[in-house]
């Protein structure tokens, strides 16, 4: 369905051509000052300066044929030219209803759909997921969500971190405390037992371990760094424990990432581009794009008007080891080779802005991306705690992300505690989607570039913009609907108020808020409109009394309406990755 804004604004440009000024002028935008009128064209003014006429003028020119335009209710000019616009309860109520009974609530699906491939989760693997990759997480998912919505296809890529150092540090303490494992004789040749040596308790006990003792023995970091540069040539003792560590923490990342409604396409990792490093190097030689600078390999990616300066990309530490920067390149090679996205989008923490950067040149540069491929780095910020200083646990560890579910969960069923018409099986399944709504609501509703303090009693608070008060809200709705049988036949007539005028006026802005909240990866604009329509919900709500109305077509319309924000309100939920519970 066409968005009302576009219908508005093109209406109005065709008017403002046909008065001989150039279409752009006629530019509509949803008001600023509600109270006055809903739409608003403010043309006029910029037009006045191109043609050397007062805006006033120009405004009452285009204003002639403005009236006769049929889906506009009211026209006025305000102050030196502004243009005010109300529609038609007609109009709207007919976008209204066309809206109600499209199962895509108004939103078109792209004609032209997109590959989109969106690099979030990073975990590391044998390391516990902790709250700094909950974001990646929370807002990866949302911004696949409503990429998909809108019929592009998105592929979820986890991105393990599974290459690295941390492997090292594993492989060498497990050689420490069982040395006659068969991964560490060096003459074996025979089948490695297929059960992993370790169990994930046992491996969230020894990466810890390891990682202390590397940081203050030095030899216990050369043996890490060895057994990491050993893997990655290939060693056959420690793949097959590589391959162990990998699929234990995979089993328990899965339920992580799956109780937190977070589903990946994709679960690769570093380590998969190294069938294609070897390709890659050579390319980046024989077209002369390397260079050697004290032993390494590197490429410069600098431009001439950087305004801080950009240092030349690591292809080959000087040891001809392998770099975050390499692996991440060469996932783009695999990515190109495997999935030819028109878009790669990653979710990572904003302090790895300036890797990117060089990753997004170097690709350009060196031509393993055409031109045409478009990256996005979607840097966020912090959460902290309340002392303004990166989120820890109360004994100042690293928070676990499974404890901080069950700590949110405890906190709102003790909210949720004084209704014992649940089982403690129904209770806790209210909760954990109360509590998850909280959690990803206070994190998605912050512009994603900003850090942002982790409040736990304001985030599961039901009162506010929060993610339990639009569930309470869905969940008012619901119990309505248990009540009175919707008719869907019968249509939503026009509006009885200015407050059920504001309701639909919200309802109607769905389709337009998903493109936005697309086109700027922005996940908190569509928990700003949820949030409005809540609101306006609840006033529409207190001011009527729906299921004792006696006029059966006045009811009927109501009902439907409600059951219209029901739709709005689950669907832009979830495209957040919230679900809403059926009673709380
Ligand atoms: N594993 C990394 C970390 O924990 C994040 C990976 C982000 N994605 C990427 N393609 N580098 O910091």
């Amino acid at each position: 369905m066409k968005k009302v804004i576009d219908k508005i604004n093109d209406l109005v440009k065709d008017k403002f051509e046909k008065c001989g000024y150039d279409r752009k002028y006629g530019f509509v935008t949803v008001s600023n000052r509600p109270d006055l009128c809903q739409f608003q064209c403010n043309g006029a003014l910029a037009a006045a300066k191109e043609y050397k006429k007062s805006p006033r003028d120009i405004a009452n020119d285009v204003f002639g044929e403005l009236k006769d335009i049929e889906i506009f209710q009211d026209i006025s000019i305000a102050g030196p030219g502004f243009i005010n616009i109300n529609i038609t309860d007609e109009f709207l109520t007919n976008y209204i209803n066309d809206m109600y009974g499209d199962k895509k609530l108004g939103t078109s699906e792209n004609e032209d759909p997109m590959t989109i491939m969106i690099d979030y989760g990073g975990a590391n693997v044998a390391k516990p997921l902790h709250v700094g990759h909950l974001r990646a997480a929370i807002i990866g998912e949302s911004i696949k969500r409503i990429s998909r919505y809108l019929g592009h296809k998105v592929i979820g890529d986890v991105h393990l971190g599974d290459w690295g150092l941390q492997i090292g540090m594993v492989i060498s303490e497990v050689k420490r405390r069982n040395p006659d494992l068969p991964y560490f004789d060096e003459n074996f040749n025979g089948e490695y037992p297929e059960k992993a040596p370790f169990t994930i308790d046992e491996l969230e006990e020894i990466y810890p371990a390891a990682s202390k003792l590397a940081k203050s023995n030095e030899d216990a970091m050369k043996e890490a760094r060895e057994a990491t540069s050993k893997l990655q040539k290939g060693h056959r003792g420690y793949l097959a424990l590589w391959k162990h560590i990998l699929n234990v923490s995979v089993a328990d990342l899965k339920k992580n990432y799956g109780d937190l409604n977070v589903e990946f396409d994709l679960w690769k990792g570093e380590s998969d581009c190294r069938h294609y490093l070897d390709e890659m190097i050579t390319y980046l030689k024989d077209n002369n794009y390397t260079e050697e600078s004290e032993g390494a390999l590197v490429i410069d990616v600098a431009k001439e008007d950087d305004k801080q300066p950009i240092p030349p990309f690591m292809v080959l530490k000087s040891d001809g080891a392998t770099l975050y920067s390499t692996t991440d390149l060469a996932t783009i090679w695999e990515r190109v080779n495997d999935y030819d996205p028109n878009e790669i989008i990653y979710v990572v923490d904003k302090r790895q802005g300036l890797h990117f950067e060089q990753v997004f040149r170097c690709a350009k540069k060196t031509k393993i991306v055409n031109e045409d491929l478009k990256f996005d780095f979607i840097g966020f910020g912090t959460m902290n705690g309340k002392d303004g200083k990166p989120f820890k646990t109360r004994e100042g560890g690293v928070m676990r992300l499974r404890d901080l579910i069950d700590i949110i969960k405890d906190n709102v069923k003790d909210k949720l505690r004084n209704n014992d018409s649940f089982t403690a099986e129904e209770m806790d399944e209210i909760a954990r989607k109360v509590g998850l709504s909280a959690l990803k609501f206070g994190d998605l509703s912050n512009q994603v570039t900003k850090d942002y303090v982790f409040d736990m009693d304001k985030f599961s608070s039901f009162e506010g913009k929060t993610g339990p008060y639009i569930l309470y809200t869905v969940v008012r709705i619901k119990s309505i609907l248990r009540k009175v049988d919707v008719d869907k036949t019968s249509n939503i007539i026009n509006p009885h108020s200015d407050i059920e005028r504001d309701l639909m006026l919200s309802l109607s802005k769905f389709n337009e808020v998903v493109e936005s909240a697309f086109i700027d990866k922005a996940p908190n604009k569509m928990c700003e409109y949820i949030y409005e329509v809540a609101n306006q919900f609840n006033k529409f709500y207190h001011n009527n009394k729906m299921i004792t109305e006696e006029n059966m077509e006045k009811k009927m319309s109501w009902i439907n309406l409600s059951n219209l924000t029901k739709d709005v309100l689950e669907t832009g939920l979830d495209l957040l990755g919230i679900e809403a519970p059926d009673r709380m």
